[in-house]
């Protein structure tokens, strides 16, 4: 009886550790790969693995998404004819030809990114096989020259061919793909686009043909696009456009951007027809002898964002440019040399503005009637060569909730400047070269949830007579102080006692290389750390202060000049969820091991550890294709002994079936672990096997001792059960990776 419990939990003990390394492999997984679930979905992802050819023999028939990106991969073979595949990301690597060959058979294929890689050939009938394609990538190729249709897909709805060097598209180029719903044909010198180019793309709601040389553009363009809502044209020198014409038959555009497309005049009836416009971002044009107040009278009424950001505009602004206006929320005037008396004209209309902004704006002082807006939430002056004495301007605004006042040289601030502003939640002061804080500044500001002074210069991090000594302030929850050059006390706290609510501080790029143990003693209810960029090394005690964020969820200790850490460090943290340790110089050891561990069985999610394998973000479509990894180096005497085994066979971690040479000192932390040879130290699995092999099962005797043993190893093999059952009930939890909720995502 007690040798089959002891066997039971040996079993258990044993099965457990086997999806120790954090891959789960149930399904087949490539070598040099790391796979694991991602809902119900099987995702291999052999990213940034130094590949130079895909692992077709290794794969799994049901793997639902596949990672290549960032290897060195030049050409493709066909995959095997079973597979499944719905995914296939092979960005960022060298392939040269997009073959028909290499998608035969690939009948579930729903998205495709071979974006960066250097395509210069694509085969029109590449995807015949994939009937239920959604999405293509091939931005960033060399593809420049395209006979005849592009490609054959009547379902595809989104392609990506920005950067690909296209300087001509040929009149039957989208002929066998009208179900196109999104194009983006951006940043190719294209200079001009034939007749009749667009008029098979009926489906079409979304074209950026941004930054495409064009000089000229022909009216009649979009004139079947009537189901457009999105069109950017923006970097295109379309001086001579009749504009009125062009956009005439767009009555459903919602979004326009035609930023930067050197206009100097538009026609009073330029969004005539643009009845349902919503955003219209004419930044970067020079409008400066536009009447705005004619344009824009009859167009305006749906509008909510007007971008009109460096475009020339020199008072006086005409009264009634925003006459009409009323449901606008946002507006851009940043970067027109504006004067105060003229603002107070225009915006006299907009009581329902909730963002104005004016940086750059050559201000010296401030409209009086910032009264009139009642819904004023942003309010930015940054980068005004503001008067410092401004107390009295900002002084009506006491129901502001955001003010941003970066860059706006001042080196000093009135004890007294926001002394009425008792609703601010926001308050930016960031980029002013502040070398003191008066006492009393912020003492007011009893309703502020974030204060945001970066790079100001501060060599102490925000002194106690700032705020009134009598207060704690209940609500404010936020500190950024990034890119300071602090001057960290030796001991003591470095932040007041009024400030013991903060739970959001960011200190990166502070040049802070040690925190002592009580740097936060009046601020132990952090739950977000961010010490990114700083100096901070692996000397005892480095991470001392630690100890007393009981509270901490997030830490980002990303490039700082960390060598190794131990996961003892966070034994006073049970919290965490988030630990960012990317760009710190960890040498290979097993630390490395440890802490890998901690993160799959301690905390249960490998995904504490920032970078440690692909989080939810890395694997969406049309997302960022580089990811960051964790990476430890060898050392140069690791390298050259060339007996160091690369395949030390430790229960629980993934062995590699091919042989492998130590050539490059990178590793990411998941192939160390796996060739480390490191012991898995996670004490509460250990004891079960090791109790376990105690018992002499030939012999069958139990002693006392042995008694005692079982019960340990029954209270631990239960543990060991629960840890599990924790583990699979995360996993049953994730649901289908379905169209309809990743495009609710
Ligand atoms: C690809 O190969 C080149 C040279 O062979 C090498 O410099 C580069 O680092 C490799 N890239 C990757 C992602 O392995
Ligand atoms: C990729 O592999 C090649 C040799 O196969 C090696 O020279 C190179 O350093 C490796 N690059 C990386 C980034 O691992
Ligand atoms: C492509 O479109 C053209 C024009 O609509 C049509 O004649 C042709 O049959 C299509 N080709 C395929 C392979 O569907
Ligand atoms: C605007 O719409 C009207 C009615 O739909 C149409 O007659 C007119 O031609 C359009 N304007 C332009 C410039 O296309
Ligand atoms: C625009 O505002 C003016 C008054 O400034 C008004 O006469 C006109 O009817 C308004 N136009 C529309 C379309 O609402
Ligand atoms: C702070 O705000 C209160 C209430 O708005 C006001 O009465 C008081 O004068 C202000 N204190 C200072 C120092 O301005
Ligand atoms: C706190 O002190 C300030 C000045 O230091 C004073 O204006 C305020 O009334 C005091 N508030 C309370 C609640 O004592
Ligand atoms: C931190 O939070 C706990 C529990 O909410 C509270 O008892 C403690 O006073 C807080 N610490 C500070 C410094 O406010
Ligand atoms: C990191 O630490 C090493 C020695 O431990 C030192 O030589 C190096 O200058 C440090 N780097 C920075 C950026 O402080
Ligand atoms: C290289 O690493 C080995 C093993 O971790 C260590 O014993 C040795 O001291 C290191 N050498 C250098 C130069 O850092
Ligand atoms: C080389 O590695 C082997 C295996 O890890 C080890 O036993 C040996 O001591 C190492 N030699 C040197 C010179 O570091
Ligand atoms: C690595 O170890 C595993 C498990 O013992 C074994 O199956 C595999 O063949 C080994 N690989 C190499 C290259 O020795």
């Amino acid at each position: 009886m007690a040798q089959l419990l002891a066997l039971i939990f040996h079993l258990a003990a044993i099965s457990y550790t086997l999806g120790f390394n954090g891959d789960s492999f149930e399904l087949e997984c490539p070598d040099e790969c790391d796979c694991h679930y991602f809902r119900i979905n099987w995702v291999t992802d052999c990213s940034e693995s130094n590949l130079t050819e895909v692992p077709y023999d290794e794969l799994s028939m049901s793997v639902y998404i596949l990672d290549l990106n960032g290897n060195n991969i030049t050409t493709l073979k066909a995959f095997p004819s079973d597979i499944k595949m719905r995914r296939l990301q092979i960005a960022e690597n060298r392939l040269t030809r997009v073959d028909r060959e290499a998608f035969k058979g690939l009948e579930y294929l729903i998205d495709v990114d071979l974006s960066g890689n250097n395509i210069s050939y694509v085969d029109p009938e590449a995807f015949l096989d994939s009937r239920g394609l959604l999405n293509v990538e091939l931005q960033n190729n060399p593809i420049s020259v395209v006979e005849g249709p592009f490609l054959v897909s009547p379902t595809l709805q989104y392609l990506d061919l920005s950067w690909c060097n296209l300087s001509t598209i040929n009149p039957q180029f989208f002929d066998n793909i009208t179900s196109l719903t999104t194009l983006d044909l951006s940043n190719n010198p294209l200079n001009t686009l034939d007749d009749g180019l667009f008029d098979v793309l009926t489906s079409l709601d979304t074209l950026k043909v941004n930054d495409c040389k064009l000089t000229s553009i022909n009216e009649n363009i979009f004139s079947a696009l009537s189901n457009l809502k999105n069109l950017e044209l923006a970097g295109n020198q379309l001086t001579n456009t009749d504009w009125a014409e062009l956009l005439g038959k767009l009555t459903r555009l919602q979004y326009l951007n035609i930023r930067k497309t050197g206009i100097t005049s538009l026609s009073e009836d330029t969004f005539s027809n643009c009845t349902n416009l919503v955003t219209l971002i004419l930044a970067d044009n020079e409008l400066r002898d536009l009447d705005l107040a004619a344009t824009l009278v009859n167009s305006v009424n749906n509008l909510e964002l007007l971008d009109l950001s460096n475009c020339k505009i020199k008072g006086p602004i005409a009264g009634e440019v925003f006459a009409n206006a009323t449901r606008l929320k946002s507006l851009y005037l940043s970067g027109n040399p504006l004067f105060a008396p003229d603002l107070q004209e225009a915006l006299e209309p907009l009581p329902k503005l909730e963002r104005l902004f004016l940086s750059n704006c050559g201000l010296r002082n401030l409209p009086d009637n910032f009264n009139v807006f009642d819904n004023l939430q942003e309010l930015d002056i940054s980068h005004n060569p503001l008067v410092n004495v401004f107390t009295k301007l900002l002084a009506p605004l006491e129901h502001l909730e955001y003010l941003n006042m970066g860059y706006s040289n001042l080196s000093y601030i009135g004890p007294d400047s926001f002394s009425k502003m008792t609703s601010m939640k926001r308050l930016i002061l960031s980029g002013n070269d502040i070398l003191s804080l008066e006492a009393g500044l912020f003492g007011n500001l009893t309703q502020l949830t974030t204060l945001e002074l970066e790079f100001c210069g501060l060599k102490r991090p925000l002194n106690a007579n700032a705020f009134f000594k009598n207060l704690t302030y209940m609500d404010l929850r936020e500190i950024r102080l990034g890119g300071n050059p602090l001057v960290i006390p030796a001991s003591g706290p470095i932040f007041p006692k009024q400030l013991s609510q903060v739970t959001k501080l960011d200190m990166s790029n502070c040049n802070i290389s040690s925190l002592n143990i009580d740097a936060f003693k009046n601020t132990e209810n952090i739950t977000e750390l961010n010490l990114a960029g700083n100096r901070i090394k692996s000397t005892d005690g480095s991470l001392d202060f630690l100890e007393r964020l009981h509270q901490l969820n997030n830490l980002d200790l990303s490039n700082n000049n960390l060598t190794t850490i131990d996961p003892q460090v966070f034994v006073n943290n049970p919290k965490i969820h988030s630990l960012n340790l990317i760009g710190n110089p960890f040498i290979c050891n097993c630390k490395i091991a440890e802490m890998w561990d901690w993160a799959n069985m301690i905390k249960g999610n490998l995904e504490v550890l920032v970078g440690a394998k692909s989080a939810e973000k890395d694997i969406i479509v049309k997302g960022n294709k580089k990811k960051k990894h964790l990476f430890c180096h060898y050392n140069a005497t690791q390298l050259r002994n060339t007996t160091l085994s690369v395949n030390k066979t430790v229960p629980g971690r993934r062995p590699f079936m091919k042989p492998r040479e130590l050539t490059f000192a990178n590793r990411t932390w998941a192939k160390y672990v796996r060739e480390s040879g490191c012991e898995p130290v996670v004490k509460i699995l250990r004891p079960v096997a090791l109790v376990a092999d105690l018992f002499d099962f030939r012999k069958g005797y139990t002693s006392t001792g042995a008694s005692v043993m079982l019960i340990l190893a029954v209270a631990l093999g239960i543990a060991t059960l629960m840890m599990t059952i924790r583990l699979f009930r995360r996993r049953n939890r994730k649901d289908v990776d379905t169209e309809t909720n990743r495009k609710a995502r």
